[in-house]
């Protein structure tokens, strides 16, 4: 594996010459972030060895070099989710290879189902924990003790910094922010009734089908991780409740400049 991160790293090091020191993933809907940033070169997916290429709509499948407000950073405008029939290796390569790049802290977005009742569409959740409802680990085989450990500690998967920074952010720029912990599922299903109130009762606050793995790997490689949900649908209502992709897309599309004026901030923090 670790020859297959050389060969992508070793390419995108001959598009840029940036040394990132944030890598940021934007989730469904969620691509415009880079609209803010003074940006060296944009490279598809399709053209970095042993990158897989993403399929889904809403996903613009690039990485994407350059500055924002100074520092150099790298975004991943588009990501590789495991319903999409990706291997649970393929879906955490990114997050490798931006490591690899020499990112300190990863930012995560995504959209997700709202199982809090307090919770609207729109709102943004910062994610202080998860819990992965049956998604496959990454790191399950071998260990490279170059990488990470064997048995990595997840007591504080979420830079708590991070988010005192995020919440004080959110009380300057009038952001209304909920805190709570994403449950992570396969998908590609949206929940049935029974399961949004079973994702509740356990415990979460939000559910989406993209983020843990990710996270757990970024967690093995010793990365800070800011990560937050965009509410864009939710599970538990009492009328009826048919959820489809193009509305978790509009609701996520809608709330996006909340989400970008908050990882601004706190990328010019950090
Ligand atoms: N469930 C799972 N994934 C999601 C949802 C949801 O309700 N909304 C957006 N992604």
């Amino acid at each position: 594996m670790k020859a297959r991160l050389q060969d992508a790293i070793a390419y995108i090091r001959t598009q840029s010459s940036v040394t990132p020191v944030a890598g940021i993933v934007l989730g469904s809907g969620l691509g415009n972030f880079t609209a803010n940033m003074e940006i060296e070169v944009e490279i598809p997916y399709g053209d970095i060895p042993n990158f897989p290429v993403s399929t889904v709509e809403g996903h613009k499948g690039r990485m994407i070099l350059g500055k924002l407000d100074g520092k150099p950073i790298v975004v991943m405008a588009g990501r590789f989710h495991f319903y999409e029939g990706y291997s649970v290796e393929e879906v955490v390569f990114p997050i490798r290879v931006l490591k690899m790049m020499g990112i300190q802290t990863l930012f995560i977005s995504n959209a997700a189902g709202g199982v809090h009742p307090d919770f609207e569409v729109g709102d943004l959740m910062i994610i202080n924990d998860h819990i992965s409802f049956f998604t496959p680990n990454p790191l399950v085989g071998p260990n490279d003790p170059e990488m990470g450990p064997r048995f990595p500690d997840m007591s504080e998967p979420y830079n708590k910094e991070l988010i005192a920074k995020a919440k004080a952010i959110g009380a300057e720029l009038n952001i209304r922010l909920h805190e709570g912990v994403y449950t992570g599922v396969t998908g590609p299903t949206f929940e049935t009734r029974a399961e949004y109130r079973l994702i509740q009762l356990v415990g979460g606050h939000a559910v989406g089908m993209s983020t843990v793995q990710e996270v757990i790997t970024a967690v093995h490689m010793g990365l800070k991780v800011f990560a937050i949900s965009v509410i864009t649908d939710l599970g538990i209502r009492e009328e009826d409740n048919v959820i489809t992709h193009e509305e978790v897309l509009a609701a996520a599309k809608a709330a996006e400049p909340k989400l970008t004026a908050l990882f601004r901030g706190l990328i010019a923090r950090g």
